[in-house]
């Protein structure tokens, strides 16, 4: 049985999901549920980044104790990825010991292979970032991205010697076309590993929350080298068994984390001698007049709210579809109503209501075969969701155009019942078939046509697949 594993970032805890993480987790759970219905054995895996200085500071903000705070948070994370059915099947809590175990292994195989060592370092921090950032990059002395100042920090750190790898990376790349995608992300990160990347500090001597470094519990390790470990966590590393699952066949991650992902974490797989992901997929940002929507800037769109006013398959349609997948758009809740009305209401809605309704009432017994006309797996694999839904979209339409030129009323009317039931047929058929190649996409849709399509006599809906708003 082929295996497929597939992971998403884990959280910072310091404040809850908005639509940007549910982005990510949609997208990922759009391919777990894609390679279970080919029979693979899926790992898609999910959870929350706890040891990180943000999660001590919001705790603080909140007056709560950090690991209470902590404790509260990831019960929030995990009841929204339930709220919104996100089909995953390990939640990792970095707090964990099974992870500290595994933190630990890893330091001491890089250890062992040489590549860490004790230096002094002296830099600016962006805690919003959790990473050190050169003077260059920022503006007007603050975090493009935060728009905070940065810390000073002055400290003994170990270091993790990145740089040993740098050829190593490149020649990686140069084999692997496909291991980190799209394009754009790719060639970003094989100009800083060419030009930029600097051996990295991986330990914190003033950090008191997070992991102890081994063999010197003065340090805490860095929550982004303990962060990245969490991959290989949920295989069970490094007991025995975790190679069934690792690599990952997949990293889904957000563009602003690629350094992390697509160079600094297969430079500690290299030396500490474990295979390296398959593909590493960037997707873009969710903007609000074109910033980045982000907790800290407290502009975040909770889904709770707009599960209140659309059905999840809604959201999950207007998240895969509005922009094609690695590219940044706008979150327009204009647009969600636009696309809702023409392309749910009346667009799937409308055909699977119409057609139904015909049905009842001339041939309730029909029978028929589901079609083969359309297959969006590749799309899918390829993570062009928009490409998948624009092709069951042109189905629809096509569909609906049958019915048009066909007018099986005026069949009815004039008797024609054979030719009125190849007409039915092919559009039942039709039909069949979308909502098959919408079960990763849009899971509830998908099952409530199968289950009018499975009646029998059939009927029209009792209410619409989607209530038309005003
Ligand atoms: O970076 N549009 O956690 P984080 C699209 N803990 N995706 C968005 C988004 C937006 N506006 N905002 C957030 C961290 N995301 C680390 C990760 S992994 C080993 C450690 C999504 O809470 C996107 O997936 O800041 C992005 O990469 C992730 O949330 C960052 O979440
Ligand atoms: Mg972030």
């Amino acid at each position: 049985m082929a295996k497929y594993f597939i992971t998403t970032p884990i959280y910072y805890v310091n404040a809850r999901p908005h639509v940007g993480h549910m982005y990510t987790a949609v997208a990922a759970d759009v391919m777990a549920r894609h390679y279970r219905n080919q029979g693979s054995e899926v790992l898609l895996s999910t959870g929350v980044d706890e040891n990180s200085q943000k999660n001590v500071e919001a705790a603080e903000k909140a007056g709560i104790p950090i690991q209470k705070y902590v404790d509260q948070m990831a019960q929030v994370w995990k009841e929204s990825f339930d709220g919104i059915q996100i089909t995953y099947d390990t939640f990792i809590r970095t707090t964990s010991k099974e992870h500290e175990t595994a933190v630990h292994a890893m330091v001491d195989a890089m250890q062992a292979r040489g590549d860490i060592y004790l230096g002094d370092y002296q830099g600016y921090y962006c805690v919003g970032c959790e990473e050190f950032i050169a003077e260059k990059d920022l503006s007007e002395g603050k975090c493009t991205i935060h728009k905070t100042e940065p810390k000073v920090i002055q400290e003994k750190n170990y270091f993790f010697k990145l740089t040993k790898y740098r050829d190593a990376l490149l020649a990686w790349y140069k084999n692997s076309p496909d291991a980190v995608r799209p394009e754009s992300a790719r060639n970003k990160m094989l100009s800083y590993i060419t030009d930029e990347m600097q051996d990295i500090s991986i330990s914190r001597q003033a950090g008191k929350w997070g992991i102890r470094f081994p063999q010197d519990d003065s340090h805490a390790v860095y929550v982004w080298f303990d962060a990245l470990i969490n991959y290989l966590t949920v295989t069970g590393y490094p007991s025995q068994g975790y190679e069934k699952m690792w690599p990952a066949d997949l990293h889904l991650i957000g563009k602003d984390i690629i350094k992390f992902h697509c160079a600094i974490w297969p430079a500690m797989l290299m030396s500490a001698e474990l295979p390296l992901p398959n593909t590493i997929f960037a997707h873009g940002f969710f903007t609000i007049n074109g910033e980045k929507i982000s907790k800290s800037l407290g502009d975040a769109i909770d889904p709770r709210d707009l599960l209140k006013d659309y059905p999840l398959d809604a959201i999950r349609y207007y998240l895969l579809r509005e922009i094609p997948f690695g590219n940044d758009g706008d979150f327009s809740v204009v647009r969600l109503k636009e696309r809702f009305n023409s392309e749910l209401a009346n667009g799937i809605g409308n055909l699977v209501s119409r057609t139904l309704t015909l049905v009842e009432k001339n041939c309730p017994n029909i029978a028929f075969v589901k079609g083969q006309s359309l297959d969006v797996s590749s799309h899918i694999e390829h993570l062009a969701f928009d490409k998948a839904l624009t092709d069951i979209w042109h189905e629809i339409a096509r569909l609906d155009g049958v019915i048009d030129e066909k007018k099986p009323w005026e069949l009815a009317k004039a008797g024609k019942s054979d030719e009125l039931e190849t007409v039915l047929q092919s559009v039942l058929a039709g039909i069949a078939n979308i909502s098959h190649e919408l079960e990763a996409l849009l899971p509830e849709t998908a099952e409530s046509i199968q289950g009018l399509l499975s009646a029998s006599p059939i009927k029209k809906p009792a209410e619409p697949l989607f209530a038309r708003k005003d």
